[in-house]
């Protein structure tokens, strides 16, 4: 096969795409910059496998950056979509789905009373925000270096995800005025957020964070830490968000706020809910709640929010999590597997390298010390990471092209899946 470029299509693509489309691409980790390598471009999907433009076959580790947790081409949500097509795609009127959802995810996570319905995780962060500022009539506002809350001006402080992998600690085009308000805290260290709240507590309208956070890496809470974060805010009064727009529904079916028994002010979501369309939410405490518009004086709207497309697919998804309770229990074994199948491989090429993994949620980290926050994820050898990731896409696996980024597990990755993905990782240690 050699001197057959097998990516010829995707490569005429790309350099197409660069002519109309900023980088070529719709959202900047796409361009595979960071691994220095020309993204595939996607025609379709099955079950755990994606296929590109040129007929190859991945074994799928992105799944849409979270959503597919049930794998691509899922013939339930594909039928009530098809169904659901055929009664107009957009009304911007209440519909019966809306409520479905919003009782469904307010049976689902305890701490939600009441949920608003967006279009994007970034919208439910940055109305989330709005919402706590417009509640508690302070400013201010603590996220924590790494975690990434979408693309909002007062949450693109040291942000993880692209904006962690580019070094743009925070983007151009956001003014200063609004960033000053941002504070940033080390994740997991009690004393950051302590030294915060002793300066400047009363100011603090609320703290936002990722209860797992996989926009550095996959990084997981200490429990002790979880705990201060959300006694300190509730001792000056202050809102804590917690932003499960990845997690929710992902971690376990009543979020990372389940698995670490912390209850939120407010909660933020996203992918999941909208089993793989465009969707987000937020939503928390009713008095909290009562604030949004038209009840209260924080505005905010939107178009297709609520969108019936969406929210059908996001129903569907939610009450098959709902009413099969094994997938957790599924999605843990699949990825202890794969963590296993890894360390293995690290031991036996003595590779400098860890995975962190929460559920169904993973990332192996070029590293020697344990990865727990911003600045131990910024010691990882990213060089290491593009060339590990260059060599598993050869083999037809698709992994997050940044190191910085988790790997998602869905319900569709069989035993041999996870198989040839750990014999995949054996071979490119060994080329390393
Ligand atoms: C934790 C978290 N919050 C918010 C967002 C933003 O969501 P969206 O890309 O849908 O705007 C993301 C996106 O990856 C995320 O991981």
């Amino acid at each position: 096969m050699s001197g057959i470029n097998k990516y010829k299509v995707s490569e005429e693509l790309f350099a197409k795409a660069q002519e109309y489309i900023p980088g070529g691409v719709n959202s900047p980790v796409r361009a595979f910059r960071d691994v220095d390598a020309i993204p595939p471009f996607i025609v379709r999907g099955d079950g755990s496998k994606i296929y590109d433009e040129d007929g190859n076959e991945y074994i799928d580790y992105v799944g849409s950056w979270g959503p597919m947790i049930l794998g691509h081409n899922n013939k339930l949500v594909n039928e009530k979509l098809k169904e659901q097509i055929d009664k107009s795609l957009s009304f911007g009127a209440p519909t019966r789905l809306e409520v479905e959802i919003a009782e469904l995810i307010t049976e689902l996570v305890s701490s939600v009373e009441m949920v608003r319905l967006v279009n994007s995780g970034t919208e439910a962060t940055m109305s989330a925000i709005r919402l706590a500022r417009g509640y508690t009539g302070r400013n201010k506002i603590v996220k924590f270096a790494g975690n990434y809350h979408g693309h909002g001006d007062s949450l693109l402080v040291q942000a993880g995800s692209g904006a962690l992998t580019h070094g743009v600690p925070s983007s151009g085009g956001v003014p200063e005025t609004i960033s000053q308000n941002t504070i940033v805290a080390e994740y997991n260290s009690i004393m950051s957020v302590e030294n915060i709240f002793k300066e400047q507590g009363t100011d603090i309208a609320a703290v936002i964070m990722e209860p797992v956070s996989g926009n550095m890496g996959v990084v997981s809470p200490t429990k002790e830490f979880m705990d201060f974060v959300r006694k300190t805010t509730k001792d000056y009064g202050s809102l804590l968000i917690i932003d499960e727009v990845m997690t929710g529904f992902r971690v376990a079916i009543g979020g990372a706020q389940s698995l670490y028994k912390v209850e939120p002010d407010l909660t933020c979501f996203g992918k999941i809910i909208g089993g793989g369309m465009p969707v987000g939410a937020y939503g928390g405490k009713k008095d909290i709640m009562k604030y949004v518009a038209p009840l209260g004086p924080v505005y905010q709207a939107g178009t297709l929010s609520g969108n019936p497309l969406s929210v059908t697919a996001g129903i569907t998804t939610l009450t098959y999590l709902k009413e099969n309770p094994q997938v957790y229990i599924e999605l843990e074994r699949k990825g202890s597997l794969l963590q296993e199948g890894i360390e293995s491989a690290i031991k036996e090429f003595n590779v400098d390298a860890l995975v962190n993994r929460v559920g169904s949620m993973l990332t192996l980290f070029f590293s020697k010390d344990k990865v727990v926050d911003y600045t131990s994820a910024k010691q990882c050898d990213t060089k290491k990471y593009a060339s590990f990731f260059k060599n598993m896409l050869q083999q037809g696996i698709y992994l997050p092209p940044s190191q910085f980024e988790a790997c998602f597990i869905s319900m569709t990755h069989t035993d041999e899946d996870i198989r040839k993905t750990v014999e995949a990782v054996r071979n490119a240690f060994k080329s390393l």
